[in-house]
């Protein structure tokens, strides 16, 4: 009984894996997967790099395939089995099993079976852990579907929040958003597979988490408190380049007041003391019509820009949250003006040059269709320039013309602009402000009117005061000349 025993049970397992197509295949697929993914942990271990898509394979494809196969062995033992009955086969086969622990032949089966069930688990443990940290990494969202994701990923990177993690904003913590950004994710990779998605991609990304579980895990609102300068610098469009126009405002970033508890300034909007929700006219989000503040109290204040096109009825009330201000905290385009003076005031293109500053900027935003195209007509349009109309010029700062056509299309350019994806200059203006959209300037127009008469403020020095020659020295001293805008 003993050896009959022992032969069934690793007859039946023998069988089923190697008498049917499917285990044998099933056998290969989970053993080449757990070496390919064990061979993976190992070159990781060691350091080696293999890029974006290693991730994908190591931590996506191999463990299905892993799992596939493992699924397939019990399957493919099943339909032996079957099959054996259908054929009234012999009776080993349709015998029930009979597990055994008294005999050693039956322990040292299942202490083998065990042996390997546990080995799969961890290698499906590491991995899924592994998988998990992968598909939530800055690697995985911002180089994986490289060409989309361009845009974004490299705007990040220059932003301060490039050691950010993409998911701190875009997912947050908790279960139900992270099984929302796994099944939007899948829909994701599906749209860019079959090239089935928006060109630009449009905003304001309608379903982005509120700020209240993504920013504010990092930044306090009742930590916000005083004013700040800031310093903007221009290059002037005639005269020397080199002499740029300054501004500098005090900005009344506000928040909670230590005396008083009260709330006051930019941050006011976002205190827990009141509530500031809005409805637009449009699905940008600039057409603001409608404006209702509640305070502590719970009394309530509607402002309304009479003349603005009707709310669509379904419109929501949407609470003002750190991005309808903060839209772009990470994903930073320049506009051109300012993305070309900054490089005239950081020296790398010469402020020698006569008329430099038009001269990049009509270069740098020309319609062009291509990247590839851009690279020459910059190129072109800076030298041809020069060679036309200070020929005398040409020969002798020819390096340095090379070099300002160079700049205008790697710094200024291309960081910016990507015409595959229809993204232009100011195609992703930010409200900060009210120098690139209206901004502020959506509410604060001194037009959207309460029933008491009262009116959303455009007071210049609500927000700010702009400082002046002597205000600036007092305020920032030597260091305005080190100040980068
Ligand atoms: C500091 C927070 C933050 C981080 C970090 C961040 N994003 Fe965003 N992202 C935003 C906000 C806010 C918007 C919404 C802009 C809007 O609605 O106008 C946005 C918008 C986007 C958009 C829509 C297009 C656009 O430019 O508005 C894409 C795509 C995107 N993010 C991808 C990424 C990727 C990929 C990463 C990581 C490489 C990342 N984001 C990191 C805050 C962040
Ligand atoms: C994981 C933490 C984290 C999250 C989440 C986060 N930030 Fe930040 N943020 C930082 C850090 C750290 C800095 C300071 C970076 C520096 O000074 O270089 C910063 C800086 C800033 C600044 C100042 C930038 C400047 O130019 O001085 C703003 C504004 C800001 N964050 C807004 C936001 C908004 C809006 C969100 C949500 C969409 C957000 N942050 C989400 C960590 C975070
Ligand atoms: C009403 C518009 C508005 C809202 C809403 C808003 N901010 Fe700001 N925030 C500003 C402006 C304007 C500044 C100053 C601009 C600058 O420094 O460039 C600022 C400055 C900041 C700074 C830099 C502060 C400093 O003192 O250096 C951080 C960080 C910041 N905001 C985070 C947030 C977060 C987080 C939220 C949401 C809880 C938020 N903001 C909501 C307009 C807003
Ligand atoms: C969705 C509409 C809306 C937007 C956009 C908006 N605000 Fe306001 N803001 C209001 C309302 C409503 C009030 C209260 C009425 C008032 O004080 O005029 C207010 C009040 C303020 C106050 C006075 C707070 C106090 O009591 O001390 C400041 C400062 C301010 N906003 C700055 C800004 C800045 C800066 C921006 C742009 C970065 C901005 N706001 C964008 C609606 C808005
Ligand atoms: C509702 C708030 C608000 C009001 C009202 C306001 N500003 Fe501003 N302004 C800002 C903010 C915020 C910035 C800083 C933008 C940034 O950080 O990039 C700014 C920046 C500026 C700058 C320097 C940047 C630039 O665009 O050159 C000037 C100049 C300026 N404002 C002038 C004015 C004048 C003049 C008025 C009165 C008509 C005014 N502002 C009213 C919020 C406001």
């Amino acid at each position: 009984m003993t050896a009959q025993n022992r032969a069934s049970l690793w007859r039946l397992l023998a069988r089923g894996m190697w008498s049917s197509r499917l285990g044998v295949f099933g056998v290969v697929t989970t053993t080449l997967s757990a070496g390919l993914i064990l061979a993976a942990f190992a070159t990781e271990l060691i350091g080696v790099d293999a890029g974006p898509y290693q991730g994908l394979v190591t931590y996506l494809l191999l463990p299905a395939l892993f799992v596939f196969g493992l699924v397939l062995i019990p399957i493919g033992s099943y339909l032996v089995r079957a099959e054996s009955l259908r054929r009234g086969e012999s009776a080993d086969a349709i015998k029930p099993i009979i597990v055994d622990l008294s005999q050693p032949s039956h322990r040292r089966f299942w202490g083998v079976v065990m042996l390997l069930s546990v080995i799969n688990i961890a290698i499906l443990f590491a991995v899924s852990y592994k998988g998990y940290h992968y598909t939530e990494s800055t690697a995985f969202c911002g180089t994986l579907c490289h060409s989309v994701m361009e845009p974004e990923y490299t705007a990040y990177q220059r932003s301060p929040h490039a050691r950010v993690a993409c998911v701190e904003c875009h997912i947050g913590p908790g279960a139900p958003w992270f099984v929302k950004s796994k099944l939007s994710g899948l829909r994701q990779v599906w749209a860019v597979t079959t090239g089935d998605f928006s060109r630009p991609i449009p905003t304001p990304v309608a379903d982005l988490r509120p700020a209240r579980d993504t920013c504010e895990q990092c930044h306090w609102p009742e930590a916000f408190h005083g004013n700040r300068p800031k310093v903007f610098r221009e290059v002037a469009a005639e005269g020397d380049p080199k002499d740029a126009l300054v501004t500098a405002v005090m900005l009344h970033v506000g928040g909670r007041e230590a005396a008083t508890g009260r709330y006051s300034g930019i941050h006011w909007h976002v205190s827990q003391q009141n509530l500031v929700e809005y409805r637009a006219s449009d699905d940008k989000r600039l057409q603001i019509r409608e404006v209702r503040v509640t305070d502590a109290a719970g009394k309530s204040t509607l402002f309304v820009k009479a003349d603005m096109p009707p709310v669509p009825a379904d419109a929501p009330w949407r609470t003002m949250d750190c991005v309808d201000c903060h839209n772009r905290p990470s994903h930073v385009y320049e506009s051109p003006e300012a993305a070309v003076d900054r490089r005239i005031l950081d020296g790398r293109i010469d402020a020698a040059l006569p008329g430099v500053r038009d001269v990049v900027l009509q270069a740098t935003t020309a319609v062009y269709a291509s990247r590839d195209e851009a690279k020459q007509g910059i190129r072109e349009a800076i030298l041809g320039h020069y060679r036309r109309v200070h020929p005398e010029l040409f020969a002798e700062k020819r390096l340095s013309l090379i070099a300002a056509a160079d700049v205008a299309y790697q710094d200024i350019y291309a960081p910016n602009v990507y015409p595959a994806l229809g993204i232009g200059w100011n195609t992703y203006p930010s409200h900060l402000g009210h120098a690139n959209d209206k901004g502020c300037f959506r509410c604060h127009d001194d037009e959207h009117a309460a029933p008491s008469g009262e009116k959303i403020r455009q007071d210049c020095d609500l927000c700010h005061n702009i400082l002046t020659e002597d205000e600036r020295e007092s305020a920032l001293g030597d260091d305005l000349k080190n100040v980068l805008f």
